[in-house]
């Protein structure tokens, strides 16, 4: 068996810098890397009704925003298998069979469920098919018997609990699934990308994102109004650079060449931060830089996007053709989780 990557956005909204960093950019690198047998990105339509089934037409709309999204940061549907969760029937079936093997108790404890649950205050009671949701997670990732999920760090309790249910499967049924393992960025700032109001998380509803689709005036807006470090009030008072987002952002996004184009003065990031550091520079002059590093690494993928999305025909028909080529990969595990189980009647 190859390296087998599958990985997946819930489509609730278009994707954020946090997502290309904390995802998208890594997924292109071991994309364009030549190391794997074959790579599934799922738009997670299913999932993000858990959340949103009274909002069907959100998550519809947002099917194509996320596959614009994908196909502007460089994945390319030559390479990748782009689909769409709902199209793979194989999927929800899995998920019932594997709902056998994980307690009420053990869903309830999973640390990301636990802490959306906290957010979303469900009004009429906790819906079965969210609380479900990490055992259809699991369907997702062992339908293409993925050893490689690369993810945000959030996800990391889906993927345990995803690795638990596939060792207690094959223990039970027989050697059948594979185990995957979370392949997370390697930068620290792109772990976790703050919000442009200092935020631990980037999140729509705070409204202290910044979009892949973003204008060029918006980005230097958003850019421009970002929360600093608020004891650095004249340009002289020494400053703090670690929790401070709009350093954090340079940890994640600047790369030296930059410096040599926008602010010759300083050879890397570490100089920048220590004149910070020690006093004697102002915010203005370090937000322009940052707007210019953003805006030099956006613009090819907005540019790419509003390409792609003159024909939304031929996007949708990119995912049509990849649900297909999904759904026989899915349809060939699931036959070999039925042998497994003693469900395969009739040959
Ligand atoms: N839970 C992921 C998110 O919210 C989306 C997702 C669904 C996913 N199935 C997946 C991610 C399988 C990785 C693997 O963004």
């Amino acid at each position: 068996m190859g390296k087998i990557i599958l990985t997946g956005d819930r489509p609730t909204g278009r994707l954020h810098v946090g997502h290309y960093v904390g995802s998208l950019k890594r997924r292109v690198e071991l994309q364009n890397s030549g190391e794997f047998d074959k790579i599934n990105i799922m738009i997670a339509d299913a999932q993000a009704l858990t959340d949103n089934f009274e909002n069907p037409k959100k998550v519809r709309d947002n099917v194509l925003e996320v596959a614009l999204d994908y196909l502007a940061v460089g994945l390319d549907p030559k390479k990748s298998t782009l689909f769409i969760q709902s199209q793979i029937q194989e999927l929800p079936e899995l998920t019932v069979y594997y709902m056998n093997l994980v307690t009420l108790a053990r869903l309830e404890r999973n640390p990301t469920v636990k802490s959306e649950l906290k957010q979303k205050h469900f009004d009429g009671g906790v819906p079965v098919g969210f609380i479900n949701y990490p055992i259809s997670q699991t369907a997702d990732i062992t339908a293409f018997l993925a050893d490689t999920v690369p993810v945000g760090e959030d996800q990391l309790p889906m993927i345990e609990q995803a690795r638990e249910i596939v060792r207690s499967f094959n223990l039970i049924y027989g050697e059948t699934l594979v185990e995957p393992k979370a392949v997370l960025p390697g930068n620290r700032a792109c772990l976790r990308l703050p919000g442009t109001d200092g935020k631990a998380k980037m999140s729509k509803s705070l409204g202290n994102c910044i979009y892949l689709a973003d204008s060029p005036e918006d980005i230097k807006y958003k850019v421009m109004n970002m929360f600093t470090d608020p004891n650095h009030l004249k340009v002289s008072d020494p400053g703090n650079t670690k929790d401070n987002p709009v350093f954090i952002y340079l940890d994640a996004f600047c790369e030296d060449r930059y410096f040599e184009e926008f602010l010759p003065e300083y050879k890397n990031l570490d100089e920048l931060k220590a004149h910070y550091e020690r006093g004697g520079l102002g915010d203005v002059k370090v937000k322009k830089f940052l707007n210019n590093v953003i805006q030099e690494t956006l613009r090819p993928i907005r540019e790419r996007r509003e390409e792609f999305a003159k024909d939304p025909a031929e996007v949708m028909n990119i995912l049509k053709k990849g649900s297909e080529d999904a759904e026989k990969t899915a349809a060939e595990t699931l036959s070999k989780v039925k042998h497994a189980m003693m469900i395969d009647y009739f040959g």
